[in-house]
């Protein structure tokens, strides 16, 4: 039985590591037998890099995806992970507005775009049809993500990232997240560590740049907490 999750990585702050937890959130669940899909929703295009697809290695984007150019499964390209895709991103994005001002439904073009891509996997029962699609947002808020995708979206779950154990703030904000959240918030934190920083400049997730470092351990260990939740959400 297909059944698709849609995650979208979001928080209305830039830099808070959205792309980072995309990228390696991605290839982790992929490691740990889900078929993963990216959408890089950034003109950046640093989920896309991050998993090694260059710029020049992009020619169809989700620029072409939300301007009804292309559907998702011919834009998604493979990376080095083996089941994680990604429909890549480039700077085409920035004039999406634009290229999109006369058009009828522009605001559910993504929404479409899945919808779509779900009935094509209904349709080939025979693929291995994704099971994550981790949208990588930018600074997009919960509520424009919920116009364009979903009414019925949910805050799947809260994950705190860069958190350094040393520093009392680090860990005020945590107990202050927790707080607020209560269950919502994963166990797992997301270390601030070096390496996970560096992996983007080779091209390659945390996990495949170094496996060991405590940054890959903790994505490994968030994903599984994530299925974990989906299977109880699904029991429920
Ligand atoms: N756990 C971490 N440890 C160390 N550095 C990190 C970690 N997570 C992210 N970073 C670094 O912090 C910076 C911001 O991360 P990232 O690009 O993922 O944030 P973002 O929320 O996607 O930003 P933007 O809003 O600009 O898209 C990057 O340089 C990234 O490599
Ligand atoms: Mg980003």
């Amino acid at each position: 039985m297909t059944s698709l999750r849609v995650l979208a990585v979001a928080n209305q702050k830039g830099g808070v590591g959205k792309t980072t937890t995309a990228i390696n959130l991605g290839t982790a669940l992929a490691a740990i037998g889900q078929k993963v899909l990216i959408l890089d929703l950034d003109p950046q295009g640093n989920a896309s890099t991050g998993v090694g697809v260059a710029e020049e290695a992009r020619p169809i984007t989700s620029f072409d995806v939300l301007a009804g150019k292309a559907t998702i499964s011919k834009a998604a390209t493979k990376t080095l992970v083996p089941n994680l895709s990604i429909v890549p991103a480039n700077a085409d994005l920035v004039g999406l507005e634009s290229a999109l001002m006369s058009q009828p439904n522009r605001n559910f073009r993504l929404r479409d775009a899945v919808t779509a891509m779900l009935a094509e996997q209904k349709a080939r029962p025979a693929d291995v049809p994704y099971s994550y699609v981790l949208i990588d947002c930018l600074k997009h808020t919960i509520d424009q993500i919920k116009a364009t995708l979903n009414p019925a979206l949910e805050i799947q779950g809260v994950v705190l990232t860069m958190h350094d154990a040393r520093t009392a703030l680090s860990k005020e904000v945590a107990a202050d997240v927790r707080a607020f959240f209560g269950p919502m918030v994963y166990e797992t934190m997301i270390p601030r560590n070096v390496r996970v920083a560096e992996a983007p400049s080779a091209g390659k997730p945390i996990m495949l740049y170094d496996y060991d470092c405590p940054g890959s351990q903790a994505y490994i260990k968030l994903a599984t907490e994530i299925i974990e939740r989906e299977r109880r959400l699904r029991a429920a």
